[in-house]
C-alpha cells in the first residue's frame, strides 16, 4: 500500500498554529506559577463505570474488501442499536491515512448526518488538528461503535463486542502510521486496560505494532476546557512520533 506522507510541519508554522489554540481557548504555553487552577483540575475523565473486562474479540476481523466493509456496516443488525438509528457511521478521510482518529460512538448529531465527529465535539476536535497543521480529509476519523447508543449512553459491553471487528478490519486496512485514541472507551478498548486516560495519556503505547496515543475526548475537554492544554501536549507527540517515522 502506498502510504501518503503527512507535511512535516515547521517551527515557524507549530507558531502560526497556535493562535487556532489561542482561538479554542487554549492556552499553549503558561508561566508555572499561573498554573495553579489548572494543576488543581481532576487528572482524569469523571469516573464512570469501566469496561470490567476487555471485550473479547469475538473472530479474527477478515481483511475484506474496503466497499464490502461498508456495505456490511451499513446493513449491520449484530446488535439492538441497529433498531434505534438512523444509520451507521462508517468513518470518514483519507483510507489510506498515515494518522487515524478512534472516537467512541456516534451521536445524535453524527447518527443523523452519517459522519463521525460533526457535532460539538467535532468542531473542537477539527480545530485540535488544524493547530497541529492537520484537515479532516488527510486522517481517517473512526469510532469503535458504528451506532448510536440512545441518549448517548455509554456503549455496552456486548454492543462494543458485536461491533469490534469492524474497527480492526479498519485499522487493518489503512495500515495507520498513528493511532490516535480520544477517550475512556475508545482507549480501554485498544489496550485492554482499565487504567485511566489520564494516566495512560502522554506515552507511546502500540496496537498490532502501531503507535497509539491516548488523548482527552473532545466532549469531554468542552466540560472541562483547563484541561485542553493537556491534550495539545498529547497532540505534539503524536505529531512528532508519527514525523520520527519517516
Ligand atoms: N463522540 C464520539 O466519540 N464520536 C463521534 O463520532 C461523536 C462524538
Amino acid at each position: 500500500m502506498q502510504v501518503k506522507k503527512l507535511p512535516i510541519m515547521a517551527k515557524t508554522d507549530l507558531v502560526r498554529n497556535i493562535s487556532y489554540l489561542d482561538a479554542l481557548g487554549i492556552q499553549a504555553w503558561v508561566r508555572r506559577d499561573v498554573s495553579s487552577e489548572r494543576s488543581a483540575a481532576p487528572e482524569t475523565e469523571p469516573a464512570a463505570p469501566v469496561l470490567e473486562q476487555t471485550p473479547a474479540v469475538v473472530t479474527k476481523p477478515s481483511l475484506m474488501p474496503w466497499e464490502q466493509l461498508q456495505t456490511q456496516i451499513a446493513s449491520c443488525a449484530q446488535c439492538e442499536l441497529a433498531a434505534g438509528r438512523t444509520q451507521s457511521v462508517f468513518g470518514i478521510g483519507d483510507a489510506q491515512a498515515d494518522l487515524m482518529i478512534i472516537g467512541e460512538a456516534p451521536g445524535r448529531d453524527e447518527d443523523m448526518k452519517g459522519e463521525p465527529f460533526v457535532g460539538r465535539a467535532g468542531l473542537l476536535l477539527n480545530a485540535m488538528l488544524h493547530a497541529i497543521g492537520l484537515e479532516r480529509e488527510q486522517i481517517f476519523i473512526a469510532n469503535v461503535l458504528k451506532c448510536r447508543p440512545p441518549q448517548n449512553r455509554d456503549p455496552s459491553l456486548a454492543e462494543i463486542e458485536a461491533c469490534s471487528n469492524y474497527l480492526k478490519a479498519q485499522i487493518e486496512h489503512i495500515q495507520p502510521k498513528m493511532l490516535l485514541v480520544v477517550g475512556r472507551i475508545a482507549a480501554h478498548f485498544l489496550l485492554e486496560t482499565n487504567v485511566a486516560v489520564g494516566k495512560l495519556r502522554l506515552q507511546v503505547h502500540h496496537y498490532q505494532g502501531i503507535p497509539l496515543i491516548v488523548t482527552y475526548h473532545p466532549a469531554y475537554l468542552l466540560r472541562r476546557p483547563s484541561e485542553k492544554r493537556k491534550s495539545w501536549d498529547d497532540l505534539k507527540l503524536a505529531l512528532a512520533t508519527m514525523q520520527a517515522q519517516t
